[in-house]
């Protein structure tokens, strides 16, 4: 596969040149489950953007101070954290179910100036996990009003860990102000919950952050409110 490449470019290829460089086998013949793509497709159709564009605040926390290495982003959507990463010399594999989200996030890559830094990779975490070993593994809001195998794909990330390596888990505490209507009576797992499911061995690994802050966001909506994010920080033993 071509590591400089990025899936905006290698559709362009494909679609004109059928000689150059091949089309990531991943996102032609992605192993999907239809109606997963569906809701997320339905999502990113209502607004040509979806997101804000910036970085979760908590992975700059977390990532800021780190040297730069590997780093798998899983749902990374529509790029906001791959981008940044990679504008501070980290190589990013990003990876997300939604066509249409990687669509935007190999463009904004492309307009930042990091593709090269970045591939990104059709997956249904559900069905397929990217291969290798990384020194960071974010999951950020990787969170599914469908049946999502959280547990499991949480085990997979944390497998995906090299020696040295973390795995950063954000997700809602609650649900952010602008979805409570449609989403009433969600409960969250604690982070203490999550760090349980991924049943990582003490000897082999540390926590390094279990909590859960407040702070202040703009919704897709453009409304502000409070949201409370639940984090799990864990870092694998060298
Ligand atoms: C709430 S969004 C978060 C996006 C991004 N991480 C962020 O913080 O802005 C969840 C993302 O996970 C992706 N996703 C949901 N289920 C998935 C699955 N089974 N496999 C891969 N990606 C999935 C969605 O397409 C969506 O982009």
């Amino acid at each position: 596969m071509q590591h400089d490449g990025i899936a905006g470019e290698h559709r362009h290829a494909h679609r004109h040149d059928r000689t150059a460089a091949p089309v990531d086998d991943q996102r032609r013949h992605p192993d999907v489950d239809e109606e997963t793509a569906r809701y997320w497709e339905e999502l990113y159709g209502r607004r040509d953007r979806y997101w804000s564009g910036r970085a979760n605040p908590i992975l700059v926390d977390v990532a800021g101070p780190l040297p730069a290495g590997t780093v798998l982003d899983l749902g990374c959507g529509e790029g906001g954290d791959a981008i940044w990463l990679a504008g501070r010399g980290w190589r990013v594999t990003a990876v997300d179910v939604a066509e249409t989200a990687l669509d935007r996030a190999s463009a904004a890559a492309t307009e930042a100036g990091v593709a090269s830094r970045i591939e990104f990779r059709r997956h249904d975490l559900t069905r397929t996990f990217p291969p290798g070993e990384f020194d960071l593994v974010s999951a950020q809001f990787l969170q599914s009003p469908l049946e999502f195998p959280r547990g499991e794909v949480l085990r997979s990330a944390a497998r995906a860990v090299a020696p040295g390596g973390r795995l950063l888990v954000v997700e809602h505490g609650e649900v952010p102000p602008w979805g409570r209507h449609a989403h009433p009576d969600v409960r969250f797992p604690t982070p203490q919950e999550t760090l349980a499911e991924l049943d990582l061995d003490p000897d082999r690994w540390l926590t390094e952050r279990l909590d859960a802050p407040r702070r202040q966001a703009t919704g897709p909506d453009g409304h502000t409110g409070t949201l409370v994010d639940h984090v799990v920080l864990v870092r694998r033993r060298p």
